[in-house]
């Protein structure tokens, strides 16, 4: 569990990360780990997709890999069949966090809350606005002056969990969607690891009663704000 590993903060945070695509974030995590930069051993990637660049990535890292395709051999695999494996897997691998980074299904509360550890989201928008997909279009299209990036606790319903870190930026005029991703990725590569080095160092807590009654506690407010110059 997280509260006991910070307490016995010798040994890595050990994390599990599911991922459905490129898995930049992912990267992020493994050089952090690899350059002792994070206190972190990353125990096995779930990918619902066989396709994703991350599964490559995984590999060249020497990380297990479960690839629990939603399309393989052209079936779908339900949600439900999907979860089972999942669970199956991530019990094996005992991970203290999960981590969701780039992961693009949606997950039942059976799942979440039987997990076998805490589970948090990277989301591409400021939470509790635009939650949901196509945030970097959406953001254009109401003309916000402000962006970024959140992660949250993952809770069964979608990115509604407490906000726990968030990085922002100014929207320009000559953002695109395409430029506003770019530009909210960077962020994210920033947010994850300085996220998770609070976890597991202590400094941030997924307490229920810490998430729930912050002003009681010696834990700040959150969401934490990262500050990114760009
Ligand atoms: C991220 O931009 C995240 O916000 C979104 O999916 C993307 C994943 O990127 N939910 P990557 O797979 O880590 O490169």
């Amino acid at each position: 569990m997280l509260d006991s590993h910070t307490k016995a903060n010798n040994t890595p945070l050990r994390i599990a990360v599911l991922v459905s695509g490129s898995g930049s974030n992912l990267q992020v995590l493994i050089n952090a780990m690899q350059a002792g930069a994070l206190p972190i051993e990353i125990v096995g990637v779930i990918s619902n997709r066989e396709d994703a660049y991350s599964i490559t990535r995984a590999n060249d890292a020497d990380i297990p890999v479960a690839v629990l395709s939603h399309v393989a051999s052209g079936k779908r695999m339900g949600i439900k069949t999907f979860e089972t494996h999942a669970s199956a897997q991530l019990s094996a691998w005992q991970p203290d966090l999960i981590v969701l980074a780039g992961f693009m299904r949606v997950l039942s509360s059976s799942f979440i809350d039987n997990a076998p550890a805490p589970m948090i989201n990277l989301h591409p928008s400021l939470l509790p606005a635009y939650k949901g997909l196509d945030t970097h279009q959406r953001i254009i299209q109401a003309g916000e002056r402000h962006h970024g990036c959140s992660i949250h606790v993952v809770t069964a319903e979608l990115d509604a969990g407490a906000v726990l870190t968030q990085a922002l930026l100014e929207v320009h005029q000559k953002d695109t969607a395409d430029s506003l991703q770019t530009r909210v990725q960077q962020l994210e590569h920033q947010l994850l690891p300085w996220t998770i080095l609070l976890l597991a160092k202590g400094v941030l807590s997924l307490n229920n009663e810490q998430l729930s009654n912050q002003q009681h506690t010696h834990m700040p407010m959150l969401p934490l704000r990262l500050y990114v110059n760009h």
